[in-house]
């Protein structure tokens, strides 16, 4: 299974590299507008050149950049130039495509996102489908030719307790299995948690034989990663705090400050020389 950073930030980027486990970074307009706004402060920093930094420093990584356009025309237009404009640097860009570029519940454009990827994908350009919270729609973003479908786990978990008008912090733990209220397990359409959503992509692709990659997408906990995981999500990404949080544990520090006082001369003498 893959790792990515869900970043638009480079010192975040630069550190997770260093760890050596980073394969990719995926970014959305939410991300990128964080950075623009610490951009102000630096005259000589475009965000064009923040994001060919980024690129330089992932040396070949794949990353994603998302279009923001709300109609074919337009998903294509910015699909190309962002191909076109960064490809070039670290030659594995891939575009993010939402599977629906509607703003509303309903209009005429809901198709536009699925023909946008058969587009750029007879172009060569791999895709990267988001805002996926059905596995109807990874299959048609597969069929269409996206290279990589990325069901958001986390707002998943959130809708379900929106739906149910449950009160909950967003890094709240979301059991895999669902949740009642008043005895009766809350879904979305047969979907019980944002894991759910995970293992009914994987499932659906494993028996339609479709080799496109599940990316698990808006991951709030060390807890949420583990499941996903074994949930078989090709690959996962993550915020920093949530990648940093991997490697903790309370009783890990204890171990340590217990053998760390248990040292002995000679046995550290042993190890040293
Ligand atoms: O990769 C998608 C991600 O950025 C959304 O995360 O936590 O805002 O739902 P979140």
């Amino acid at each position: 299974m893959q790792i990515f950073i869900d970043s638009g930030n480079l010192e975040e980027i630069k550190e997770i590299l260093d760890y050596g486990l980073l394969d990719g970074v995926t970014t959305n307009p939410s991300l990128i507008k964080k950075e623009v706004e610490n951009l102000k402060n630096s005259a000589k920093t475009t965000l064009g050149s923040y994001i060919k930094q980024i690129l330089k420093i992932t040396k070949g990584k794949r990353v994603s950049l998302e279009v923001v356009g709300k109609n074919y025309n337009e998903m294509i237009k910015e699909g190309l130039a962002l191909y076109k404009k960064f490809n070039p640097i670290s030659k594995n860009i891939y575009i993010k495509i939402p599977i629906d570029p509607c703003l509303e519940d309903v209009c005429s454009t809901e198709a536009d996102g699925i023909k946008a990827i058969k587009f750029l994908s007879s172009k060569k350009i791999p895709v990267n489908c988001t805002l996926i919270f059905t596995p109807e729609q990874a299959f048609l973003a597969a069929k269409a030719g996206a290279k990589i479908v990325s069901p958001f786990a986390g707002r998943e978990d959130d809708y379900i307790r929106e739906m149910a008008s449950i009160n909950f912090n967003k890094k709240d733990y979301f059991p895999k299995k669902g949740i009642k209220k008043l005895n009766k397990l809350l879904s979305d359409n047969g979907i019980v948690s944002g894991v759910d959503l995970i293992t009914q992509c994987k499932t659906l692709f494993k028996i339609q034989k479709i080799t496109c990659e599940i990316l698990a997408a808006s991951i709030r906990s060390p807890r949420q990663f583990r499941e996903v995981a074994l949930a078989g999500a090709d690959i996962v990404t993550m915020p920093y705090d949530v990648i940093k949080s991997l490697l903790r544990h309370h009783k890990t520090s204890e171990g340590m400050r217990q053998f760390t006082h248990d040292l002995t001369p000679e046995y550290e003498n042993l190890v040293k020389k």
